[in-house]
């Protein structure tokens, strides 16, 4: 099999690639080691900035997203037993939409099949090779035989666990990280949501965060310590944890309700550069994470690839390389403010490891300073909508 561009992942970032370039004539095919019905389920992330929102809109993917998302246009700080709010949208003329990633994945597999495209599921990639040559190949697994698809270009969207970034030498690449010695523990609860806007809780025994996916479906995630097992939290307990955290404002209470699914996911902040070598475009989680306080990740994927949609587009309708060449330079401005914003976030609103009683003084004049005066909660407010130009 041949294609222009061979897209690995089938992910936010994989998928809206592929959906880019078929607007712009280019062809692809997408290799995705997981089933559609995995990848269609995955519960993940839920707020999309406002760039997305756009983005998803201007290429035609709109439709159920308006219908069914919830535009909010702010958020609220709760801590020290006092509630603000960030009027985001007064602050800077936009809004957040939460509607679930594993809701914009299937308008992106539907959308892709009803054009014709192609998605390999369970189909996962071994290798890559030739990278450095015009000829890539990548070499998959697809009902017990090894498969091989050739193509111009690769483009690596397989997430932090996938092995594109791995396919580049030794000694090319840089990375940046940072382990939180924390952990998020998410629920989908069946329960009306008891707020209209995200809640984000600091208090001592930890953060809380209070979201929701529909007027009848709420989301909610509790810190809890790193190496947390999930068994040791049943339902009760997690209900009791989320009430002392939120619970902390005087007349508030939280709707309680069926627990749907939980999980636990580890904290960390992670970027790759350069995010292409030779012949190899790397986007989304396979070359930056954030912990997920900020809301960054989903849309940082986007970003990406509406950036390497352009670039390919550009390559093969004009024979320019400017834009390929500056992929990474330009992507990488977008990754590093959010780095510094998600890390910012999760700083000022998380019970820290070693319980420095200076450093709890300081989140709370944080908070406090990011409540109270209408500089410092614009800054908050651009960053976590979505700065269009970074
Ligand atoms: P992914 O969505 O990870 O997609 C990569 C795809 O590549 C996957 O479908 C994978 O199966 C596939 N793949 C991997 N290896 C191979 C291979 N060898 N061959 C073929 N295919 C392969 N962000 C938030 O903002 N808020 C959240 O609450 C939040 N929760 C998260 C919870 C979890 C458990 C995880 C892992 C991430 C979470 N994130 C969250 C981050 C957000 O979901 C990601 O930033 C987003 O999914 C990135 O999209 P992506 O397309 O780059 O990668
Ligand atoms: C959700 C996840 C986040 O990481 C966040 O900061 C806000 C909302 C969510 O899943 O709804």
């Amino acid at each position: 099999m041949r294609t222009q561009v061979g897209i690995v992942g089938a992910g936010p970032a994989g998928l809206m690639l592929s959906h880019l370039l078929h607007r712009q004539g280019v062809s692809s095919v997408v290799l995705e080691s997981r089933s559609r019905e995995h990848v269609e389920h995955r519960l993940r992330a839920g707020v999309l900035e406002q760039g997305s929102v756009d983005l998803l809109c201007r290429t035609g993917l709109g439709e159920r997203l308006l219908r069914e998302g919830l535009r909010h246009e702010g958020i609220e700080l709760r801590f020290a037993g006092e509630s603000h709010r960030v009027p985001m949208t007064e602050l800077t003329g936009r809004a957040i939409t939460v509607y679930g990633q594993q809701e914009v994945v299937k308008d992106l597999i539907a959308a892709r099949l009803a054009a014709g495209g192609t998605i390999l599921f369970d189909a996962e990639v071994t290798r890559l090779d030739g990278l450095d040559s015009p000829d890539p190949v990548v070499h998959y697994r697809r009902d017990g035989r090894d498969e091989q698809l050739r193509c111009d270009f690769v483009a690596g969207c397989d997430g932090f666990h996938g092995v594109s970034r791995g396919a580049v030498p030794d000694g090319v690449l840089t990375s940046y990280e940072r382990a939180y010695p924390f952990a998020w523990l998410g629920v989908l609860a069946a329960a009306a949501p008891a707020v209209e806007e995200l809640v984000y809780a600091h208090h001592e025994r930890g953060f809380a965060l209070y979201s929701m996916r529909s007027p009848q479906v709420s989301r909610l995630y509790l810190q809890v310590a790193p190496d947390e097992d999930i068994a040791a939290w049943p339902d009760e307990r997690i209900w009791a944890e989320l009430r002392v955290r939120l619970e902390t404002v005087p007349g508030w209470s939280l709707t309680e309700g069926p627990v749907l699914e939980k999980s636990i996911t580890p904290m960390r902040s992670f970027v790759v550069e350069p995010m292409q070598w030779e012949r190899l475009y790397l986007a989304g989680d396979a070359v930056h994470i954030v912990p997920p306080t900020g809301a960054k990740g989903m849309n940082l994927a986007l970003a990406d690839v509406a950036l390497l949609g352009e670039a390919f587009a550009a390559w093969y309708s004009h024979g320019r390389a400017d834009l390929l060449a500056g992929y990474s330079t330009t992507a990488l401005r977008r990754v590093w403010r959010a780095q510094h914003f998600s890390w910012w976030m999760t700083s000022m609103l998380h019970r820290l490891a070693h319980d420095d009683p200076y450093e709890a003084k300081l989140q709370t004049a944080t908070l406090r300073y990011a409540a109270t005066s209408r500089a410092y909660a614009t800054s908050l407010a651009e960053n976590y909508v979505g700065l269009p130009e970074v």
